[in-house]
């Protein structure tokens, strides 16, 4: 069965970065043009473009656009820019590692361009980068199709947060799967958490799957363990921000939780994610760097405050899943299963 689906959340044209502002959607859709690099540290801080994958093309366009407004520079100036520039833009958000993976992909590109004319140096970037913007898609289709195998017949699949075409280029990473799934069983279902504070589970994974006609019912955060308990929910599958070399993974807060209460009622609990998602250089969750966002997040909903004046407020964006806890990791090589140690090994190579 085809999809609807035609989400394009980020897209280089030219010398523009087009991206679907996240943040005001459901109610409204709207597009917004990017360009040059400051505005797009600006989208990725704000979170007009947010989801690890979607972040990491972000600032890899970022880097685009800022050779573009570089080309007139000589050398040392144009290589001196760009590196402060990927430094800038990996700064925004922290904790995906996809942001820092991609820029700095396309940096070492073109420094191993250095011999080549300026003008050359920033045509070849510029389609490297659309490249890699292609390459997403291409990814998420085979994360999704290994995915499909598992899930079962007429399955209900939890999922947290935004992993979806918006979190991506297009298709999604745990989306991707409910996509590729769904092509060839139109009676799975998905429950999504509203995934509070900032709500990318109502307000956009209910969205983009409505798109499709898949069918999604829409919980709060704490209705989880309720469902489960009751046997409503055969699977759970989540994106992730950071996994370690030992498989521990860093995804939207609340991930942890579900994780627990899904193992608690053996419940299969899945991540679904590229191979730049796993960043080999740590070797724990522990040493993964969790993003602090603004109290305000929390403080007011729509505008309007939700709580008395003077609380106290601690906001982090992400937490940690330990490895123990995950059924297996969903990649576009393949599901790597536990030992993570030894399958991200191998997959990496
Ligand atoms: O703060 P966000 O909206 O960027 O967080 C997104 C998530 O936590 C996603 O689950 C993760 O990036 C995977 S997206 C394919």
């Amino acid at each position: 069965m085809a999809l609807n689906s035609t989400i394009k959340p980020i897209e280089l044209i030219g010398t523009k970065v087009i991206l679907i502002d996240q943040t005001i959607l459901p109610n409204e859709y709207k597009k917004v043009e990017i360009t040059n690099y400051k505005d797009m540290a600006k989208a990725i801080k704000e979170m007009i473009v947010r989801g690890a994958p979607a972040i990491g093309i972000a600032g890899a366009h970022g880097i685009a656009l800022a050779a573009m407004e570089f080309i007139n520079y000589d050398k040392n100036q144009f290589f001196q820019s760009l590196r402060q520039t990927a430094d800038y833009l990996i700064s925004q958000r922290p904790t995906a590692v996809n942001l820092a993976w991609a820029v700095e992909q396309l940096y070492e590109y073109a420094l191993k361009l250095k011999d080549l004319p300026i003008k050359e140096i920033v045509a070849n970037v510029v389609s490297q980068s659309k490249k890699m913007e292609l390459e997403d898609i291409k990814i998420n289709k085979k994360i999704g199709d290994f995915g499909a195998e598992i899930v079962p017949k007429g399955a209900t699949i939890l999922t947290h947060c935004n992993a979806g075409a918006l979190a991506t280029v297009g298709y999604g990473t745990a989306l991707g799967v409910v996509r590729s799934a769904f092509a060839k069983d139109q009676t799975i279902k998905v429950f999504a958490d509203e995934t509070r504070p900032r709500l990318q589970g109502a307000k956009l994974t209910t969205w983009e799957l409505i798109q499709d006609n898949i069918p999604v019912t829409l919980i709060t955060d704490g209705m989880s363990g309720y469902f489960m308990q009751k046997g409503m929910i055969d699977m759970v599958i989540v994106g992730a921000d950071r996994i370690a070399a030992n498989g521990d993974t860093a995804n939207k807060i609340g991930t942890y939780n579900l994780a627990i209460v899904a193992k608690f009622h053996k419940i299969p609990f899945y991540v679904a994610a590229p191979l730049s998602t796993i960043d080999i250089n740590i070797a724990s969750g522990e040493e993964i760097l969790i993003e602090e966002r603004e109290q305000n997040e929390v403080t007011y909903i729509n505008g309007k405050a939700i709580c008395a004046k003077g609380v106290n407020i601690i906001n982090p964006a992400f937490d940690v899943t330990y490895n123990n806890l995950i059924t297996g990791i969903i990649t576009e090589k393949g599901i790597l299963r536990p030992n993570y140690s030894i399958s991200i090994k191998q997959a990496k190579l």
